[in-house]
């Protein structure tokens, strides 16, 4: 098991013998092959790609793996399934912040907090209030697009009626009339999402039918005015595609959370560019949810090792 935060460990470390990574950086690939062998739970995050050849590795004895995390886009869970290996998530506990977040990037990506931000630390603000500092662009009133329509894309739904947005979604599937109305927000097909949004939040389960949703032509529908928010996972994004649509300004500024390959590279172009906000994967980054994914995750190895059960199971 990574260095998590607690209460996690301490319980585990009650009822059973736990081999921990102490660093707090993942552990290698062969760190993980090497540990992995004769455990009955393994618990990871999504730093750590579980595959084929680390369940091999692991052996028979394996009964469940428990990632810190709501997605688990980086586990093979055929193949755990295969092997009769229950695989476990920390539910939706992180909806709320991961929403907060998706606002604070609408909020800093339009109205150019961080750059502005720097231009004090900068030393350069000499002439006080000037009418054309920083010039953004209004949040209020404007159309907020959401891609898909889980708690993730409910909860920034909510926030968005405080900013009187207009707020239309889309998802695999339309949501119950009484769904919709709770969300104040009105389903419409991809293209049109594309056409009307001012801004366009991605809210998607990463996998094989939705990856790189949001490729070239996508991101040629959409307006020159608008901003790309991204809090789901960075394989939604065609990121050479968005490069290119940030530089030719086929978009007015995209704001993220995630990336393609994490640690972003340093040589990414997006590090250069002023029209992009960029976040190292905090979405659901408060003290307490970071807390309460301990504990989940913690519960769940519990559940399944004393009873085979919880709540949280991968289906
Ligand atoms: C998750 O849990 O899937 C988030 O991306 C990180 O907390």
């Amino acid at each position: 098991m990574r260095k998590i935060p607690e209460p996690g460990p301490t319980m585990l470390a009650r009822k059973y013998t736990v081999t921990m990574h102490r660093k707090s950086l993942s552990p290698s690939r062969k760190e993980i092959l090497r540990n992995v062998a004769n455990k009955d739970a393994l618990l990871c995050c999504l730093t750590e790609r579980i595959d084929k050849e680390v369940l091999e590795k692991a052996g028979p004895k394996l009964k469940v793996i428990s990632t810190l995390s709501t997605g688990y886009d980086h586990i093979d869970i055929q193949e755990a399934k295969k092997r009769g290996i229950s695989v476990t998530f920390t539910g939706e506990v992180l909806s709320e912040a991961t929403a907060d977040l998706t606002f604070a990037l609408i909020l800093a990506i339009s109205r150019k907090v961080v750059p502005a931000d720097k231009y004090i630390r900068q030393k350069k603000w000499r002439a006080g209030w000037s009418p054309d500092l920083f010039l953004g662009s209004n949040v209020y009133g404007k159309t907020l697009g959401l891609i898909g329509a889980g708690r993730i894309g409910r909860a920034v739904a909510r926030r968005a009626k405080g900013f009187n947005m207009e707020v239309i979604y889309h998802n695999r599937r339309r949501l119950e009339t009484k769904l919709e109305h709770e969300m104040g927000a009105k389903y419409v097909e991809m293209d049109t999402i594309l056409r009307e949004s001012d801004f366009l939040s991605i809210h998607a389960n990463l996998n094989t039918e939705s990856s790189y949703m949001i490729d070239e032509s996508k991101l040629k529908h959409m307006k020159n005015t608008a901003f790309l928010i991204n809090t789901s996972r960075g394989q939604l994004i065609d990121e050479k595609s968005l490069i290119k649509a940030l530089k030719n300004r086929w978009i007015a500024g995209a704001a993220l959370d995630v990336f393609e390959r994490e640690p972003l590279e340093t040589n990414s172009p997006l590090i250069r560019m002023e029209n992009v906000v960029l976040l190292p994967h905090i979405g659901s980054a408060t003290c307490q949810v970071r807390s309460k994914m301990s504990e989940i995750a913690a519960q769940n190895i519990i559940g399944i090792l004393e009873g085979g059960k919880t709540p949280f199971m991968v289906k």
